[in-house]
């Protein structure tokens, strides 16, 4: 396991964290008794557990069927024969139980001084507008809708828009790149296109619309595109398809249907990378995703009616979707949404937004704990984060560290910590602790939730023994499982079904401890988790390839201190270029151009040659050895093993001649 050296040299803290009385108390999982009485059943008797807990959704038609596992593995369907609608539940059905003024967003703009409360009359009216403007441009259930805006309201009623009408959206981040932009429309057969002028990000006026309109030109199925106003930049509109969103909206009624979804009719598609080819297109659908993603959470975040809940990723994001937009409003509670980036104005941004709202529950990821750690502790003291009851954690392993710092300082010692484990293809959390009845180690994920069976794998698909890394799989079939690969049967089930025959591959190393204990080791493929995003490498060593000065290239995770892990690319040079700053410089913004600045290598080396196997497969596992400097292993299989040791030698001496 490449990974667990890296991994075990940070296990110096032993103490268990017992779950707070006062969380207990109050929570609605209180004991670890439980919890495992709970689990049992949901592994026993799946159709069981899973009634009781279907008001947590309201149907058009209660399933009389729970599931249906005759072709599990890979797809088992969920509450097959009920009828639902994702806004209806996210908005409607608060309204109708008099709970419409509640606020269900604090939407906090990137400058401070803009902000928004919205509460769920208000957000079902701004839906249902541009519901309406959904079907005046003739969109149909099925049809696919791709949604590149940046994090302000508008995203939020165009995926409930869509969702009315079972029109499946395909959000992109906004920190992706218009090609890949451009990739994902084409991959979905988008028919609309809804974007923003532009985005602020630390007071900076960052553009949109304008990068992706000349491409537009090679998107044939986009038939329209609808332009938020977001931050003035000068935006080129081509007459007869572009429009803006407000000029949308002013006439718009405020009332709108609904459609009665099928339980196994696609929600949406969300692009995310793997080990080979372009990012997939992952399917969720309405029922199971749905009643996944309210559940888990209400149970790990321990949602309450009064419970203020604040998620810091970006909806562009798989956590996004669950735990900004579909799980917190299905469950009718109230929210932070936050535009901007936790450095501004100033470091103590998140700080002073838990205070403003009176955050109950903060849900951040390991690179924004480290980022503010290195700040001191200072800032944070100067605010009251005496609201706070639960913390949360995901998308990377968190550093012992870390966990500390955030469990002592932002938590004063008082909140449990759920380090939460899941994906974009799980759909909603699999591996966390329970606030009220998991004693925490710091640096595991504890134990499964509900439905879910992991285990450890060896190569040999044997189970590794306590301590002993391996794969991490998922024997069960639970609800928010992803349906499929959009368009790629073939794909879905090489990716994830035939490594450990009918079992699901995570692509994560894990390793099991004597008292049960998961801890997560890390991606064992090639995917790189740079700041908790998810790059592959082969799509950055395309990237660089598209380049003419590039011949070949080779992407490997580098360990950094508050990324987690950052993008280190080899690149050997086509004939006639030669190395140079202004090369790497220029490599890097063709990157940026193709992928987005998520991806842009941190760093970048010219290399002579590259280890290979004698059938000519670059062994990036020796270069990732080297640029994070342990042992280097077996290098006898390879045809070229002298450039092992050249690598090296350039690696000591560019190191070397960076550090002053
Ligand atoms: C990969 C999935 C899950 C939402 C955000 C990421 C890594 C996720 C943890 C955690 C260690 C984690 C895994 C996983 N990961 N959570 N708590 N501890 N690693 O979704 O972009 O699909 O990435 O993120 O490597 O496979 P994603």
């Amino acid at each position: 396991m490449e990974g667990e050296k890296i991994i075990t040299s940070l296990l110096s803290e032993k103490r268990i964290f017992e779950p707070p009385k006062s969380v207990s108390e109050r929570a609605w999982i209180k004991s670890m008794d439980q919890y495992k009485e709970m689990w049992e059943e949901s592994i026993r008797n799946p159709e069981k557990f899973w009634s009781r807990f279907l008001d947590i959704l309201e149907w058009f038609k209660k399933p009389t069927k729970i599931w249906d596992d005759s072709k599990f593995p890979p797809t088992a369907q969920w509450f097959v024969d009920g009828k639902l609608n994702a806004s209806y539940n996210a908005l409607d059905k608060h309204i109708n139980s008099g709970k419409g003024d509640k606020v269900a967003i604090y939407w906090e703009g990137d400058n401070p001084t803009e902000s928004r409360a919205i509460t769920y009359t208000q957000l079902l009216e701004e839906v249902c507008k541009f519901g309406n403007v959904l079907l005046k441009y003739g969109l149909k259930r099925g049809d696919r809708v791709a949604i590149w805006l940046p994090m302000i309201p508008e995203l939020v009623i165009a995926m409930l828009a869509c969702a009315r009408f079972g029109i499946v959206h395909s959000v992109v981040f906004a920190g992706f790149s218009a090609e890949a932009v451009k990739d994902r429309i084409l991959d979905s057969s988008a028919r609309m296109l809804i974007t923003s002028d532009g985005t602020f990000r630390a007071g900076k006026k960052i553009p949109l619309k304008v990068k992706v309109h000349d491409l537009l030109e090679e998107t044939p199925t986009i038939e329209h595109v609808i332009v938020v106003k977001r931050t003035g930049i000068d935006t080129p509109m081509k007459v007869g398809r572009d429009t803006w969103w407000y000029d949308e909206l002013k006439d718009q009624p405020t009332e709108c249907s609904y459609e009665e979804m099928n339980a196994e009719d696609p929600l949406f598609i969300l692009y995310t990378s793997g080990t080979t080819g372009k990012p997939k297109g992952i399917v969720h659908t309405t029922a199971g995703y749905l009643m996944y993603a309210a559940l888990t959470h209400k149970f790990v975040f321990d949602i309450h009616d009064d419970t203020v809940f604040f998620c810091s990723a970006d909806i562009g994001w798989i956590t996004g979707h669950s735990y900004i937009v579909y799980g917190p409003l299905v469950n009718g509670a109230t929210e932070v949404m936050f535009e901007g980036v936790p450095s501004y104005p100033s470091f103590e941004r998140y700080w002073e937004i838990i205070e403003k709202y009176k955050v109950n529950v903060f849900y951040t990821a390991p690179t924004a704990i480290r980022l503010l750690m290195k700040e001191g502790d200072a800032l944070p003291k100067k605010h009251d984060l005496s609201s706070l009851r639960i913390l949360g954690s995901v998308g990377e392993p968190i550093n012992p560290e870390a966990w500390i710092w955030y469990h002592k300082v932002i938590g004063n010692e008082r909140c449990p910590i759920v380090d939460t484990w899941w994906q974009t293809e799980t759909g909603g959390i699999l591996l966390t602790p329970l606030p009220g009845a998991t004693s925490l180690k710091p640096g595991s994920v504890t134990f499964p939730f509900f439905g879910v069976k992991p285990e450890v794998l060896r190569d040999d698909g044997t189970l590794a023994a306590p301590n002993e890394g391996g794969h991490l799989v998922i024997t069960s079939a639970w609800p928010g499982m992803l349906r499929g690969v959009w368009q790629n049967p073939q794909r879905f089930q090489k990716t994830y079904w035939a490594k450990f025959p009918g079992k699901y591959y995570s692509g994560d190393g894990a390793k099991i401890d004597e008292d049960g204990y998961i801890w997560i080791l890390g991606r064992l493929d090639d995917v790189i988790k740079v700041s908790g995003h998810r790059i592959g490498t082969m799509e950055v060593e395309s990237a660089l390839v598209s380049h003419p000065a590039v011949a070949e290239a080779a992407v490997v995770p580098m360990a950094h201190k508050i990324k987690g892990q950052a993008i280190y690319a080899y690149v050997i040079l086509n004939k006639n270029f030669s190395p140079s700053q202004e090369l790497i410089n220029e490599l890097k913004q063709h990157v940026r151009k193709e992928i987005g600045p998520i991806a842009t290598p941190e760093a970048i080396e010219f290399a002579p040659d590259l280890p290979k196997t004698r059938s000519g497969k670059i062994m990036r596992r020796i270069l990732k050895a080297i640029v994070n400097e342990v042992d280097v292993g077996n290098i006898t299989t390879l045809a070229n093993p002298k450039v092992v040791k050249a690598l090296w030698n350039a690696h000591k001496t560019a190191k070397s001649s960076s550090s002053h």
